[in-house]
């Protein structure tokens, strides 16, 4: 049980939302056990060995140095990675670009690990982690050059709130970048898929909307790259690779139990557009 806040008044989506990822968070301590079973280092501690296993998204590490360059990340910039996880995308983009960080998330146990492997790197004056909605965030307004949002929005009910708080909490000419998903064109989506058993912790809709809702709160939308290619050759070498440790049940960090149920669902709806998977890239007006 987490020692952070989880009752704070919050819409009912949000709390299926952090009741769902909450068993599927690893403690610190089960994150050092899964890198020495792997034979990794953990003393010190290095976001490349972390990388194995707190980057819960789509394309591992590789996808977190792409938003790196879509959004420009120099040393000088604050940037809030929003909905952050255990905070695998806000520890390398302050390991490979010098820029100090700032992770937000809605799950008191995704925080709660984050914390506490900033503070075993000692990386806690570079990253700072926050528990909090992408919706309504505990942040003055202007405050980030940079926001990323990285396999969050997919699992957001109030994408309205999601665009105007990105505009508020961005300085004019900030950068706002995605990697996320949305409807494909042929429906329906097949569950259960990584963030959601079914449609109840799931708020998917066409990138189209997402781009409107974006101009609407003072954005402009300057480019989508689509990534279904690269999204199906990664489940392909995700699947093989499990395949090998056949003895071993544990899926990625994030994902159900049942690694093959996710795969088998999430090949067709990648290959056969049920969901689209891209950058969204966007700067503040
Ligand atoms: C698939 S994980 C991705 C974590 C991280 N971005 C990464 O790529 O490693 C989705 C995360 O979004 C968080 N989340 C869902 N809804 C959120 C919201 N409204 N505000 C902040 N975080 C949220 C969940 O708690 C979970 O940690």
């Amino acid at each position: 049980m987490s020692k952070l806040d989880s009752s704070a008044e919050r819409p009912e989506s949000e709390q299926r939302a952090a009741d769902y990822w909450a068993s599927r968070m690893s403690s610190f301590e089960r994150i050092l056990a899964r890198l020495e079973d792997a034979g990794l280092p953990t003393e010190p501690l290095t976001v490349e060995a972390l990388s194995r296993v707190d980057q819960m998204h789509m394309g591992g590490a590789a996808s977190t140095d792409e938003l790196i360059k879509f959004a420009s990340i120099t040393a000088t910039d604050l940037v809030l990675d929003a909905g952050c996880g255990i905070g695998g995308t806000s520890r390398w983009v302050a390991a490979k670009t010098g820029a100090s960080v700032i992770g937000l998330d809605l799950t008191p146990e995704a925080v709660e690990t984050a914390i506490a492997l900033n503070t075993a790197m000692g990386l806690n004056d570079r990253v700072q982690i926050h528990h909090g909605s992408i919706t309504a965030m505990p942040f003055g307004d202007s405050t980030f050059d940079v926001v990323l949002i990285q396999h969050c929005a997919m699992q957001v009910e109030a994408k309205t709130d999601l665009a105007t708080e990105c505009r508020r909490v961005l300085r004019p000419g900030g950068r706002l970048v995605f990697h996320d998903w949305f409807l494909g064109a042929d429906q329906p989506v097949l569950y259960p898929v990584p963030w959601a058993a079914g449609e109840e912790t799931s708020f998917l809709e066409p990138l189209e909307e997402m781009e409107a809702r974006l101009s609407s709160s003072g954005f402009t939308v300057e480019e989508f790259i689509d990534q279904k290619e690269s999204g199906l050759q990664w489940l392909a070498q995700a699947r093989a690779s499990a395949k090998k440790k056949a003895t071993d049940d544990r899926g990625p960090n994030g994902s159900p139990r049942d690694g093959s149920s996710i795969s088998d669902t999430m090949v067709p709806n990648i290959r056969d557009d049920h969901l689209l998977l891209g950058f969204l890239i966007a700067s503040a007006g």
